[in-house]
């Protein structure tokens, strides 16, 4: 039960609904009937501009970094606790990177799926980021540099966040990351992408909206 505390307090980190609030408390709006439908910073950027984006952009990453850094902190002091003294084969600091890996899992899922907004939200990039500063900092610097270059050449918010979960992928391997961070970074990068699915139609039939432009 101890360890599941862990896994609930990451989820309801990413699930705290910060798109969703900003929408209401500045407009009385519901951002899930705006734009791309998404609770996240870029359609905060389209549909209440670009402050609340940035603030929910900030929060929504701090979200990321909070529930690894909880998470390392919280699996490390429980593997410290007499009444979890494990049968002298197993060494319970060895499965702190494991509950981290869950928890970055679960803080991906709160935020695209929150319980406080019909299990919808966001699709979890700027969460993500959170989550691999945390995990490694040159993992998350990378995909963060990809995420921005991809941006600034084609105004594709969508499009930056699908390459930078690629990216993320790649870097776990090339920086030669534990066991569980490569499937924490393999599993949250897919589960970005496939958050993405809807936008990957609209990159591939020529539809998606850029950055600037009216509607995007
Ligand atoms: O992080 C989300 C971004 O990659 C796409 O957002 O609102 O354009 O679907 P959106």
């Amino acid at each position: 039960l101890a360890s599941a505390v862990g896994l609930v307090v990451a989820y309801l980190l990413g699930a705290t609904p910060t798109g969703y609030l900003a929408g209401k408390l500045l407009r009385g709006i519901d951002i899930r009937e705006h734009g791309s439908r998404s609770t996240g910073a870029t359609n905060v950027l389209r549909t209440l501009g670009k402050g609340p984006a940035l603030v929910v952009l900030l929060v929504d990453v701090l979200k990321g970094i909070a529930a690894i850094v909880f998470a390392r902190w919280f699996y490390s002091w429980l593997a410290t606790l007499p009444s979890f003294a494990p049968p002298a084969a197993i060494d319970l600091q060895a499965l702190v990177p494991w509950a981290v890996c869950l928890s970055g899992l679960a803080v991906l899922l709160g935020h695209g799926r929150s319980i406080w907004l019909n299990f919808t939200g966001g699709k979890a990039a700027a969460t993500g980021l959170g989550v691999l500063l945390a995990m490694s900092w040159p993992v998350g610097l990378g995909a963060f540099a990809v995420w921005g270059i991809v941006l600034a050449v084609s105004r594709i918010v969508s499009l930056s966040s699908i390459l930078a979960a690629i990216t993320a992928i790649m870097l776990v391997f090339a920086f030669e990351q534990p066991l569980p961070y490569r499937l924490l970074v393999i599993a949250g990068g897919l589960y970005v992408i496939l958050r993405h699915r809807a936008n990957i139609q609209r990159l591939l039939s020529g539809s998606e909206p850029r950055l600037g432009r009216s509607g995007g």
